[in-house]
C-alpha cells in the first residue's frame, strides 16, 4: 500500500495551525428540494452523520453513543417493521397512510439504506487500505473525493462498520473510530483538539501548548502512549478546513506521517480541485495519502440504487419509465444520488395529492347519487392509471429541480410548434432516424384531429420546421418538393416529454 507513512519523521512542527476558514461553501448535504428540518451547518443533518463517536464503548461518550444508536434504530426500524407487515398485502394502494409513509421514508436522503449498491470497490479500496493499516500497525492517509450526492459519506460509515467487525473476528484490537464533520467545527484548529479529546489519556497535561503541537509530539517520541489503539479519523466535509494557507489540512495530513503515530485517516472532500490544490505540497513533505474518487453516478447506477431503495416492498411504486426519466436526467446534470431521491419523493407526493383529490371528487359524486347513475366514474376508469408514480409525475418533479435550455426552449414554443414536436416524438418512437415532412405533416394532422384542433396547412407547417430546425430541435433537409423534405428529431423525446408532460393536452398527444 503506497500511501500508508513509514515511521520516517517528518518536517514541519506548527505551534498552532488555526486561522478561519476562507471558503464555506460546497456542503454535499445541501437538499436540493426538501426543506429538511436537520438542515442547519451546525446540526448533522442524516441519522449517519450523528455517529460521532466510535463504535466501540466509551464511556466518555456514552450517552452520546446512547442516543446515535436510539436514533439510528428509529431510522431503521419502521421500515423494517413495516415490511413485515406489508408482505401480508402485496398491493400498494397509494390511499394506504402506512404504506406511502414507509415508501416516502425508505427514498429519504437522511435513512441509510439496507444495502449499498454500486460502491462496492470504493469501499474495497478503502477498507483494504484500513486493514492494512491495523495490520501493521501504521499510521497513514486516505483522501476521499467526489461531487456532493456521489455516496462518499454513507460508504465511509459502512467501511467504518465493516472495519470494526473485520477487527474483532480477526483478533487485532479494535480501533477506535472518531467521525468529524468538519462542518461543525468553528475554528478549524479546533480539529486537534477533538482528535486528542478522543483519549481520555491523552488529555493535555501542559495546558499552554496546543493540542496540534501536543499530538505532534506525542506521536514523535515512544512513549507508554505509543502502545495505544490505533485511531481511524473520519474528517468528513474536509472542504470546510480550508485555509488561505491550508495549514490545517497540511498539519492534519503530516500526523500521519511521525513516527510513532496510531491515526489511520480518511478525509473526504466534496470539492475535486482541492487535491490539486494542497496534495502537491504534502507529496514534497513526504506524505501522499492515497486518493479514492468517488465518481458522479450513471443513469444505470442511479436507478439500480433506486430500484434496490425500493425492493424492499412487495408492491411497484413507480412507473419503470419514471424511475428512467429521473435516473437518465439526474445522471445527465450531477449524478447527485440526493436529487434523484427528493425528484422520487416529490413525484410521490403529487400522487399523494392526486388521490386526495380524486377520493374528494368520488365522494362528492357519490353524494349526488343520481349523477353517479348517469355518468362514468373517473375514478374507477382511472384506476390503473393513478395506483403507480407516473411519468408525468416524475416529468413535474424534475422541472422542479432543473430547466435545461431545451426544456425552456420548448415550453416557451408556440401551441401548434409544440403539436409538431409532440407528432415528431411519436413518429419516431418506433426507432425510425427521419421521415418527410409529407409524413410528418399526416402525423400532426391525425394528432390535431385526435385533439379538436384545426391543423396548420402545409404550407405553414413547412415554415413551423423551419423554425425549429434554427432552434436546433429538428433538423429538416433539402428537396424540390417540400413534402419530401427529410426531418429527423433533433432531441431527445425525453426533453420533449419531461417540457409538456405537466400539461394533460399534450399528455393526449403523446400517447
Ligand atoms: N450507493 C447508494 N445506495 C443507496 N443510497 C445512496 C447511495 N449513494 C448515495 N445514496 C443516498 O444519497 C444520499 C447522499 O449520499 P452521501 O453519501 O451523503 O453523499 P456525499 O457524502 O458523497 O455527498 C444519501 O442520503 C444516501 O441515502
Ligand atoms: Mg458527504
Amino acid at each position: 500500500m503506497p500511501a500508508i507513512a513509514g515511521r520516517n519523521p517528518a518536517g514541519t512542527v506548527r505551534p498552532n495551525g488555526g486561522s478561519t476558514p476562507h471558503k464555506r461553501k460546497l456542503r454535499s448535504d445541501t437538499s436540493p428540494m426538501l426543506g429538511s428540518p436537520i438542515d442547519s451547518p451546525t446540526i448533522c443533518k442524516s441519522p449517519r452523520k450523528h455517529v460521532s463517536a466510535s463504535p466501540n464503548n466509551n464511556p466518555a461518550n456514552g450517552t452520546e453513543k446512547d442516543s446515535i444508536e436510539l436514533q439510528m434504530k428509529l431510522h431503521k426500524l419502521p421500515t423494517r417493521r413495516l415490511e413485515d407487515s406489508f408482505s401480508a398485502k402485496s398491493k400498494w394502494d397509494p390511499n394506504d397512510i402506512e404504506q406511502m409513509r414507509a415508501v416516502k421514508e425508505a427514498l429519504h436522503v437522511s435513512v441509510s439504506p439496507s444495502t449499498i449498491v454500486c460502491r462496492e470497490d470504493e469501499q474495497k479500496r478503502v477498507l483494504e487500505f484500513c486493514k492494512v493499516c491495523i495490520e501493521q500497525e501504521k499510521a497513514g492517509s486516505l483522501y476521499v473525493c467526489g461531487c456532493p450526492g456521489t455516496g462518499k459519506s454513507l460508504s465511509m460509515d459502512k467501511v467504518k462498520e465493516l472495519l470494526v467487525d473485520w477487527a474483532s473476528k480477526e483478533g487485532f484490537h479494535q480501533p477506535d473510530v472518531l467521525s468529524i464533520n468538519c462542518t461543525s467545527i468553528t475554528n478549524t484548529s479546533d480539529i486537534f483538539g477533538k482528535i486528542l479529546g478522543r483519549n481520555q489519556q491523552l488529555k493535555k497535561k501542559n495546558g499552554s501548548i496546543s493540542s496540534l503541537q501536543h499530538l505532534q509530539s506525542m506521536y514523535s517520541q515512544k512513549t507508554s502512549l505509543s502502545s495505544l489503539n490505533m485511531t481511524l479519523i473520519i474528517a468528513d466535509e474536509l472542504d470546510y478546513l480550508i485555509t488561505k494557507d491550508r495549514a490545517v489540512l497540511h498539519d492534519l495530513f503530516m500526523l500521519t506521517t511521525l513516527p510513532f503515530s496510531r491515526c489511520i485517516l480518511i478525509g473526504i472532500a466534496n470539492a475535486i480541485d482541492l487535491a490539486d490544490r494542497f496534495l502537491p505540497r504534502l507529496k514534497s513533505l513526504n506524505c501522499k495519502p492515497i486518493v479514492v474518487t468517488f465518481r458522479a453516478y450513471s443513469k444505470d447506477q442511479i436507478l439500480r440504487i433506486l430500484q434496490e431503495r425500493l425492493s424492499e416492498f412487495p408492491f411497484t411504486v413507480f412507473q419503470q419509465q419514471a424511475l428512467e426519466l429521473c435516473a437518465r436526467k439526474v445522471a445527465a446534470a450531477s449524478g447527485d444520488m440526493r436529487k434523484a431521491l427528493c425528484v422520487c419523493r416529490s413525484a410521490i407526493e403529487m400522487l399523494e395529492a392526486e388521490t386526495v383529490e380524486s377520493s374528494i371528487y368520488s365522494n362528492s359524486l357519490s353524494e349526488e347519487t343520481a349523477f353517479v347513475e348517469q355518468m362514468p366514474a373517473p375514478g374507477n376508469m382511472k384506476k390503473q392509471e393513478t395506483d403507480v408514480v407516473r411519468i408525468d409525475h416524475m416529468a413535474v418533479a424534475l422541472s422542479k429541480t432543473y430547466r435545461s435550455s431545451v426544456v425552456d426552449t420548448i415550453q416557451s414554443l408556440p401551441h401548434h410548434q409544440q403539436i409538431l414536436l409532440c407528432s415528431a416524438v411519436k413518429l419516431f418512437r418506433g426507432g425510425k432516424k427521419d421521415t418527410t415532412l409529407g409524413e410528418l405533416n399526416k402525423s400532426y394532422t391525425d394528432i390535431c384531429k385526435s385533439v379538436l384542433v384545426p391543423p396548420a396547412g402545409i404550407l405553414e407547417l413547412s415554415s413551423m420546421c423551419r423554425v425549429l430546425n434554427d432552434q436546433g430541435l429538428l433538423k429538416l433537409g433539402q428537396s424540390r418538393d417540400d413534402k419530401l423534405r427529410r426531418v429527423q428529431l433533433k432531441v431527445d423525446e425525453a426533453d420533449v416529454t419531461f417540457a409538456l408532460q405537466g400539461i394533460r393536452f399534450f399528455r393526449n398527444c403523446l400517447q
